[in-house]
């Protein structure tokens, strides 16, 4: 499969929303990364429900929606109704994980879990079949702009092994950091989804940062 890149809108200038979606819809990028943080599971707070509406209204690319809120069941119908087509929890935020993915599933999403870099990707291995993402965190979530860690490829080539047999065709997902200068020993590891906030956004040619890490 050849990888995908996820641009996310968390960097985006809120001001002007329906340009940078433009700019994203009319790119080389394969989805929208869609970040909601409620202030708790993370310390930063993003957006809710009205930006995602806004978003969905013009984007024509589907939408990737990760959530870094706790107790994510609560909003799961939500986030579908408001145009999420995959919807990506925290294995850290989910004591009944196997009920959420299959609550994801049935609200006709794709089903994606996100790891921290501390949570080792073992804690997958009885729910990895049944996922249609995971997604592998490189920085502590929160905030858009951090440096990468470098310990993700060991992480990424643990999932794609872990994976192979069961759930050949997952999406393995990168996000934090992720740039040219990563990119490619990624895809090597085994990731197949780029998200990429800070490298598109503060590129002077943004459109030209997505197609950089798409021919990667
Ligand atoms: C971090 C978010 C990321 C963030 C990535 O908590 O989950 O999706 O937007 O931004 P960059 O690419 O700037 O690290
Ligand atoms: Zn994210």
């Amino acid at each position: 499969m050849n990888h995908l890149i996820a641009p996310s809108i968390l960097s985006a200038d809120f001001a002007n929303l329906q340009r940078d979606v433009e700019m994203i819809n009319n790119s080389e990028a394969d989805w929208f990364h869609v970040d909601i943080m409620d202030g708790m599971f993370v310390p930063n707070i993003s957006f809710g429900f009205p930006v995602v509406k806004a978003t969905k209204q013009h984007a024509t690319k589907p939408l990737d929606v990760h959530l870094m809120i706790v107790d994510p069941d609560r909003y799961l119908k939500d986030f579908a109704e408001a145009g999420a087509d995959s919807i990506t929890v925290h294995y850290e935020a989910c004591p009944h994980l196997h009920r959420t993915v299959q609550a994801i599933k049935q609200l006709g999403c794709r089903a994606g879990v996100a790891i921290n870099p501390a949570t080792p990707t073992a804690m997958l291995k009885d729910i990895i079949a049944d996922l249609d993402l995971v997604l592998v965190m490189s920085v502590n979530p929160g905030f858009g702009g951090q440096k990468f860690i470098e310990h993700t490829y060991t992480k990424v080539a643990e999932v794609k092994a872990m994976s192979a047999n069961s759930n050949p065709n997952l999406y393995i997902e990168v996000d934090g950091g992720v740039g040219e200068q990563n990119i490619k020993g990624l895809i090597e590891a085994g990731a197949n989804v780029f998200v990429a906030g800070n490298s598109v956004f503060s590129a002077a040619d943004q459109s030209a940062a997505i197609s950089l890490l798409k021919r990667s």
